[in-house]
């Protein structure tokens, strides 16, 4: 049956262990703390979570430096504690992703450790090597002006070993059979302690073969494909969902052309294009992304977000349109990172809570499934004073209560935002529970309304011309059902007309307004936005007027 596909209406919520909730109060977030905010999370209508790495980790990139794939770090917990909130989890009917990290591992992973020994090392070719040093040891860096080569000698191996991130985090040697059959089995171990799938890091990464001077590395599919069989194999309804920041042309070949690649992908073309609509309110960009990433095998899906536990990237952007979004957002040399991104959450970069709304409404509304970051639902704030990537890890405000009732340790992993605007005394999950108007409480409705509009997650879309460039207007249609989203990204209001090629009087039902739209004489409807206005409207099937066929869905 097709709806078994589930990560088609799934609402996916995001977070990292470290900084969610410390229950033995030593300053660090476990599996403890989670299992007892799981029927917070339940409450606000996710369904599926996705946890950052929490394996045994040096901890120097935010654990993406496993040091052991098979065991739970201890400052999270122990495995015991892992299988408890997995049981507690799956009594809630969340479904659970995890980190998967394996284009690189920490160097102090025992295999790199006896890789760097010597030449004969049973794990030396897991990794990859040069003699000399490779004409371009300085280029190709992930994280430019922090990192400064993806080659660096190691005087125990005697040899220059490649890393596409940090000069900590060696790339493992995919070329290596024994390597991926490590990795299968890696797969094969959390699917088998009942994970529903895995966030796949660094895709690209992972499937190339870099050679020293070789600017543009071989892309192996084959091993993506292989990786799904193997996930299938195991479990029929695993997913894999991958991050890779790669231009619309390129995702085809990692979704498979018949879906035997991943099924789900990050899309990070559209969110950059959304972040430039929200900050110049010119969806015309938005609208041609949305385009150039439309047509998906049935089972392949985009995961659609704001932000996560990155930079905002906008390296996709041109010159020209990234500028608009750094004023706007980031103008602070302090803000940006990298050179291409902003290291900000979203409320502060928005600065209002109308178009924090817009921002969330329009994130739901788009053909995929919707992803958000812990604290996101609350309107966090970051700490720009914190490292790089740092300032959107505090831990997650929960009370007014000393360090925002998330630890009572004496010393945190990062500490609470306690200034300011977004100081936990204000922005917090108690408080926002008691206020019928928090953005909390909006949240959960929309949440909600996502769930109930399946149309999103699986139907056939179109968008519509409004008249103008600041109003987007997209158009669904599934299974006898139609939805008519539309988004006004500017400071004032429109009145805005459209086509649906309905016959006059035919109804567009408001699905947050207790309010009937009715198309005029001319088959044509009328719709007034109010600044950074949104609406959702359900009608009967429009497929035949939009599509010019009744829509036959896939069994
Ligand atoms: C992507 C992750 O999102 C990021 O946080 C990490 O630093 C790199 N991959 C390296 O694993």
């Amino acid at each position: 049956m097709i709806e078994d596909l589930w990560y088609k209406n799934a609402v996916i919520y995001s977070l990292d262990l470290e900084t969610f909730m410390d229950v033995n109060s030593d300053g660090t977030g476990d599996f403890g703390g989670l299992a007892r905010r799981l029927d917070y999370l339940h409450a606000l209508g996710v369904d599926t979570l996705w946890l950052a790495p929490f394996q045994p980790t040096p901890n120097k990139d935010n654990g993406y430096d496993i040091s052991d794939y098979y065991g739970v770090d201890p400052r999270h917990g122990s495995s015991g504690d892992f299988v408890e909130f997995m049981h507690q989890a799956k009594k809630r009917g969340f479904k659970v992703i995890i980190d998967l990290v394996v284009n690189h591992t920490s160097n102090k992973h025992p295999w790199f450790q006896d890789a760097r020994s010597s030449k004969d090392a049973r794990h030396r070719d897991w990794y990859v090597w040069s003699e000399d040093k490779p004409s371009d040891w300085d280029e190709g860096m992930v994280f430019p002006g922090v990192q400064k080569s993806t080659w660096t000698y190691d005087k125990k191996a005697k040899a220059y070993f490649y890393h596409r991130f940090y000069d900590f985090q060696p790339d493992l040697n995919m070329d290596n059979p024994e390597v991926r059959a490590e990795i299968r089995r890696i797969i094969g171990f959390w699917l088998e302690l009942g994970v529903a799938g895995f966030r796949v890091d660094a895709v690209p990464f992972i499937l190339e073969t870099p050679a020293p001077g070789k600017a543009k590395p071989t892309m192996n599919f084959e091993y993506l494909r292989e990786m799904r069989r193997f996930l299938q194999w195991r479990r029929g309804d695993a997913v894999l969902l991958g991050e890779a920041n790669v231009l619309p042309e390129e995702s085809q070949k990692y979704f498979g052309h018949e879906g035997d690649g991943i099924q789900l992908m990050f899309n990070f073309y559209v969110n950059q294009h959304a972040f430039y609509a929200l900050a110049t309110a010119d969806t015309e960009p938005l609208a041609e992304a949305l385009e150039a990433t439309k047509d998906l095998f049935f089972t392949a899906q985009w995961a659609q977000f704001l932000r996560n536990h990155d930079e905002l990237d906008l390296g996709r952007l041109t010159e020209e349109q990234r500028q608009k979004v750094f004023s706007r957002f980031g103008p602070d040399k302090n803000m940006q990172l990298y050179d291409r991104g902003i290291r900000r959450r979203l409320s502060p970069m928005l600065g209002n809570r109308p178009q924090v709304e817009l921002a969330y409404s329009l994130m739901f509304s788009l053909p995929g499934t919707p992803v958000i970051r812990y604290g996101d639902e609350i309107g966090m704030g970051d700490d720009l004073s914190l490292n790089e990537r740092d300032a959107v890890r505090t831990p997650m405000q929960w009370s007014a209560d000393p360090q925002a009732g998330f630890s009572r340790g004496k010393k945190l992993i990062h500490p609470v935002i306690n200034e300011g605007p977004y100081a936990y005394t204000h922005v917090n999950v108690e408080n926002q529970r008691r206020d019928p108007d928090s953005l909390l409480n909006w949240m959960t409705a929309l949440i909600r309304l996502r769930k109930e509009c399946p149309e999103i997650g699986w139907g056939k879309w179109q968008l519509l011309q409004t008249g103008f460039k600041e109003v987007l207007c997209i158009c669904y249609c599934w299974k006898g059902n139609s939805l008519v989203v539309l988004h006004n990204f500017n400071e004032k209001a429109y009145e805005v007309e459209i086509d649906l090629k309905q016959q006059p009087g035919d109804k567009l039902i408001d699905l947050m307004n207790n309010f009937e739209g009715e198309a005029d004489g001319k088959g044509k409807q009328h719709i007034t936005l109010d600044a950074y206005g949104y609406r959702w409207f359900r009608t009967g099937d429009l497929s035949y007027q939009l599509f010019g066929e009744q829509q036959v869905e896939p069994e």
